[in-house]
């Protein structure tokens, strides 16, 4: 069974659909620690709840993103995580993780990549005035949404849309799609 840490930095709706799937026993996979970069973010309470030990950060009281990501790297490897599941971790992945943990770490996007990387996807898409965005999962590289993608799906944007059906319509299909596709993507690689 794949040891998964779940890296958020907010809300965490993502990291609570995985635990759910995991508990419904749909996603076969122990997750073994949150990772959160936010020390008042919500998902921490979710870890609370559902018994997820977690290791809370300011990245402001290390020296840089080396510092911390050893840091972070010996609770993954003291919880014995194999896989990493970013699920709106607001920062780039630096070397010290890539090195360990390249091509076993995943990420969830609020549009079709590689449209609209970065910050403030949803935003950007109804600025553009396009009508089809959605979600992608894919693989962390270095650089920002940038890495092979493994699933996407669409979604519309009606006449009318604002920022938050948008947002919530897209967090929809998120909460869906991310466990499904983790779960395909154990069985099928063997990760
Ligand atoms: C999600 O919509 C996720 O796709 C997005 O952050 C949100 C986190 O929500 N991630 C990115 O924009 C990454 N570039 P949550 O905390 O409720 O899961």
């Amino acid at each position: 069974m794949r040891q998964i840490a779940i890296f958020a930095s907010g809300s965490g709706s993502n990291f609570q659909a995985i635990v759910d799937a995991v508990q419904a026993g749909t996603l076969k996979a122990n997750i073994g620690l949150l990772v959160c970069d936010q020390p008042g973010a919500f998902v921490i309470h979710r870890a609370q709840s559902a018994g997820i030990p977690a290791f809370v950060f300011r990245a402001k009281d290390y020296e840089n993103k080396q510092a911390f990501e050893r840091e972070i790297q010996r609770h993954l490897e003291a919880a014995g995580v194999d896989f990493i599941v970013l699920a709106g971790y607001m920062r780039l992945i630096g070397p010290t993780l890539l090195e360990s943990y390249g091509g076993r770490i995943v990420n969830i996007h609020p549009s079709l990549l590689p449209a609209f990387p970065g910050k403030d996807a949803v935003g950007q898409a109804l600025e553009a005035g396009v009508k089809i965005t959605g979600v992608t999962v894919h693989y962390v590289d270095a650089g920002m949404d940038t890495g092979e993608i493994i699933e996407q799906e669409i979604v519309r944007i009606s006449i009318g849309e604002t920022r938050d059906s948008l947002q919530e319509k897209i967090q929809h299909v998120e909460h869906h799609l991310y466990p499904v596709t983790l779960n395909h993507l154990f069985l099928t690689t063997g990760y």
